[in-house]
């Protein structure tokens, strides 16, 4: 019986102690396990970069940036939706970046792909310099959503736009690791977000699969910068 409701708690223990973990390693992927993450990452969050770019719908010369770009490994088949695409990328883990880097070599030392170190609170770029911004499953991390969101309405060109996907709340609710530093957003709470920052959102599109008999719900938002001559 004691024995029992020992092995209860630690098998609660282990749980929590592991969920915390995987949280911290989605918010900045880390040491050993980075490459491992960024991997699995590839496979379940597919369908979010299918929905994204078919959204994004890049137009030949676009300039475009993503933020948390993980290992990079979509940016392939960015480029192969365009002409002359010229595609930016930053991302606050070391690891991330250096992996990203050695799986997009070509395009790098081509000069069409710019990968850097840094946080999207302060975007080492001039004002109006992009077509297009993109994130995908980076938003649950901001802390303080109005300094990352200014920084992109500051570096978007006017007509601009940011594309914003995250998976469900209903979805995310059910795994564990996001009861760790994870901010979930119902659809018209992050549409307040982004319209409080002059992102006025023009479309939502969403996409539901099922991997491994869990559904996943993307939603990709489309926000416009909205811009005054005053
Ligand atoms: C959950 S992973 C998502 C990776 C990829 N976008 C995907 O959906 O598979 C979050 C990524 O965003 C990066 N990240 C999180 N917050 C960031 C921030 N404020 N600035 C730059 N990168 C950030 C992390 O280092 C990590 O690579």
């Amino acid at each position: 019986m004691k024995q029992n409701y020992l092995r209860q708690i630690l098998s609660k223990l282990q749980t929590g102690i592991i969920a915390k973990f995987i949280a911290k390693q989605l918010r900045q992927p880390s040491g050993f396990f980075a490459k491992i993450i960024g991997k699995q990452m590839n496979q379940s969050n597919k369908i979010l970069y299918g929905l994204t770019i078919k959204t994004m719908n890049p137009k030949d010369g676009d300039s475009i940036l993503e933020i948390g770009f993980g290992n990079g490994k979509f940016f392939k088949q960015i480029f192969s939706t365009a002409e002359n695409l010229k595609i930016s990328g930053i991302d606050f883990s070391p690891e991330m970046v250096k992996t990203a880097t050695a799986n997009n070599s070509r395009n790098i030392k081509s000069g069409n792909l710019d990968l850097q170190v840094g946080n999207s609170d302060k975007l080492p770029f001039s004002d109006n310099s992009f077509d297009k911004v993109f994130c995908i499953n980076v938003v649950y991390f901001w802390q303080q959503p109005d300094n990352h969101l200014q920084e992109i309405y500051r570096i978007l060109k006017p007509d601009g736009r940011f594309y914003c996907a995250i998976k469900s709340k209903q979805n995310l609710q059910k795994m564990s690791f996001t009861q760790h530093g994870f901010t979930l957003y119902e659809e018209q709470e992050l549409v307040n977000i982004l319209q409080h920052n002059e992102l006025k959102v023009v479309e939502v599109n969403k996409n539901t699969k099922i991997l491994e008999k869990i559904e996943i719900e993307a939603i990709c938002f489309v926000a416009e910068k909205v811009f005054s001559l005053e």
